[in-house]
């Protein structure tokens, strides 16, 4: 027994010589101390022997195991700082403790910050969010919008008509007509997007801006229906309570109709140029849709009736954030939009 413990030794030492790497070494701690290793094994069968040998070849065979055990954690110490020191000085070193680069990051444009804010709060009540192509057709635009070719409320809108006699959208109310022909009702939804106008741009005025649409058709809707959602929606998307005013408005789709008006927030109601100096800013027309509407949707008006609003997305964008003028957010400007940068 004595002798196989020496002959394992020896084996140790020899191999010992010829490692050079730290999985060599993991190879070599398996062949002696593994579960099966040479030791192990040897020692497994130290319970056959006698008393007193037992004794003395259990120690030795200990001493042996430390000796490995310490042999081994050596040389482990000895192949990792030299690994270390073969990277480092690698073409490719790298230390991993460094921090890391911040890359940039981009942000949200505020519009579709309020955008996505409105769209949770509709989508969370069922509506569902609708589109339209921006080049639209006089048909959606004004015809089934109850704005027949000689109606003086097309002058409302200035318009950008293109050669082929389709246009850029005025508004999104098309989508109005779009989402009944294709969902019929009862309808809720909900149609975000880019308008055009040929306006003079003024702090207030953009020949390119945001509208969100939002259109709730089912039997028995009322104005009840309207004003609670129309409430809801600017309390929620302002985290309070502001002072709001209805007032009658006309618009040749819905009838009756309604401007909702907010107390401007910039100045506070005391006049801004912002405001035309009324206190006021107009951000929600609204109104009931008129029974020529829903029919040019393919809806009977007998049964159904409805609610529509054009909410003024850029408009109330101004008001959340106190940009006090419009042209901020067409013009790509960094310095305002890296404001709105989030985690
Ligand atoms: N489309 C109208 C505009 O741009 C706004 C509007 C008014 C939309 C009343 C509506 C509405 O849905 O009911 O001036």
């Amino acid at each position: 027994m004595a002798e196989d413990l020496d002959k394992i030794l020896e084996e140790f030492e020899t191999r010992m010589t010829d490692i050079h790497s730290l999985l060599e070494l993991e190879e070599m701690r398996v062949l002696f101390l593994g579960k099966k290793g040479k030791l192990t094994s040897l020692l497994k069968t130290i319970g056959n022997l006698g008393v007193d040998e037992k004794k003395e070849i259990g120690k030795q065979a200990n001493l042996l195991k430390e000796y490995f055990e310490n042999q081994i954690k050596a040389k482990n110490e000895e192949l990792t700082k030299r690994e270390i020191e073969q990277i480092s000085q690698a073409d490719e070193a790298f230390d991993i403790t460094l921090p890391g680069k911040d890359f940039p990051r981009g942000s949200l444009h505020p519009i579709t910050i309020v955008q996505k804010e409105i769209e949770n709060i509709f989508t969370g009540m069922g509506f569902r969010i609708v589109d339209g192509p921006e080049v639209e057709d006089d048909f959606f635009n004004f015809e089934a919008l109850n704005i027949p070719a000689d109606h003086p409320a097309r002058d409302m809108q200035d318009t950008y008509w293109l050669d082929n006699g389709q246009l850029l959208r005025t508004h999104t109310s098309p989508c109005q007509i779009r989402a009944m022909l294709k969902f019929g009702a009862p309808l809720r939804a909900i149609a975000p997007g880019r308008c055009f106008r040929n306006e003079k741009i003024d702090p207030s005025h953009e020949n390119t801006f945001f509208q969100l649409e939002g259109l709730m058709i089912d039997k028995n809707i009322s104005i009840a229906n309207l004003i609670y959602i129309m409430k809801l929606l600017v309390q929620r998307i302002l985290n309070q309570d502001p002072e709001i005013r209805l007032r009658p408005g006309y618009f040749p789709f819905v009838e009756p109709g309604f401007e909702l008006d907010l107390r401007c927030q910039i100045c506070g109601g005391k006049g801004c140029p912002t405001c035309k100096n009324s206190g006021w800013i107009e951000v929600l027309p609204c109104g009931m849709v008129h029974p020529n509407v829903l029919q040019y949707g393919g809806i009977d008006s007998d049964v159904f009736t409805g609610f529509a609003f054009g909410l003024g997305l850029t408009r109330l964008t101004m008001m959340k954030y106190g940009i006090k003028d419009i042209r901020v957010l067409n013009s790509g400007d960094f310095r305002a939009l890296n404001q709105f940068k989030t985690l």
